[in-house]
């Protein structure tokens, strides 16, 4: 083996290191209770590892353009607390249910989990959040449109296009005041 070669192999190794490092470092400001829940969302949604805290460094290319792994924390308060904010979970082929412990992740404003296999319905947890952003779209839900979707007034966009949802649209969804997309 040249040195060159060997130079490069601990480099490479390195920069590995750190990288998760860096990770670990990044979300050592979550609560606890956010970071449970987000093992549980994990483990719900079938996928294997979370970066929390981390957005996806490759840019959105025109080869894969409904790809995103992020998961995006508010910067650290003076406490050293941060919040998870934003999860974008799209095109993974993740095949589980949709996490009822989504719920306890109080700060989450967009939740975006478009072009997947998940299956199920809404959890009725979800009514509690503060979710501005919800697209749930090119995924198998079924059943009826949750009636309880109406008591997520924070909602401005949600996409439900696309799954295998059944019967009438219901009514509550009027009470969404600050929805600017359906
Ligand atoms: C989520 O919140 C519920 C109700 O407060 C609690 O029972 C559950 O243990 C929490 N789950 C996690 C992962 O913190
Ligand atoms: C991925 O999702 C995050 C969180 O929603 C968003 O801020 C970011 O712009 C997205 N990245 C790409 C490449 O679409
Ligand atoms: C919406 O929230 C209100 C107040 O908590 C509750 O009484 C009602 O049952 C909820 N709606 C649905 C459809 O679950
Ligand atoms: C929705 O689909 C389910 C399962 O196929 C079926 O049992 C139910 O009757 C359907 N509901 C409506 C309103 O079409």
């Amino acid at each position: 083996m040249s040195k060159g070669f060997l130079i490069f192999m601990f480099t490479l190794t390195m920069l590995l290191f750190f990288k998760e490092t860096i990770i670990l470092a990044r979300s050592g400001c979550l609560p606890e209770k956010e970071k449970d829940a987000l093992r549980e969302i994990a483990e719900s949604l079938g996928k294997k590892h979370l970066n929390p805290c981390h957005e996806q460094e490759r840019p959105e290319s025109p080869d894969m353009p409904s790809y995103n792994d992020s998961i995006i924390c508010s910067s650290p308060s003076a406490d050293g607390v941060c919040h998870v904010e934003s999860i974008s979970l799209k095109g993974q082929d993740l095949a589980g249910v949709l996490p009822p412990s989504l719920a306890n992740l109080t700060y989450l404003k967009s939740i975006d989990l478009t072009r997947n296999y998940l299956s199920g319905t809404i959890p009725k947890e979800w009514e509690e959040t503060k979710l501005e952003y919800m697209s749930l779209m090119a995924n198998r839900l079924s059943g009826p449109i949750p009636k309880y979707l109406g008591n997520i007034s924070t909602l401005v966009y949600m996409n439900l296009e696309s799954n295998r949802f059944n019967g009438t649209v219901p009514a509550e969804l009027g009470k969404l005041v600050n929805l600017k997309t359906l």
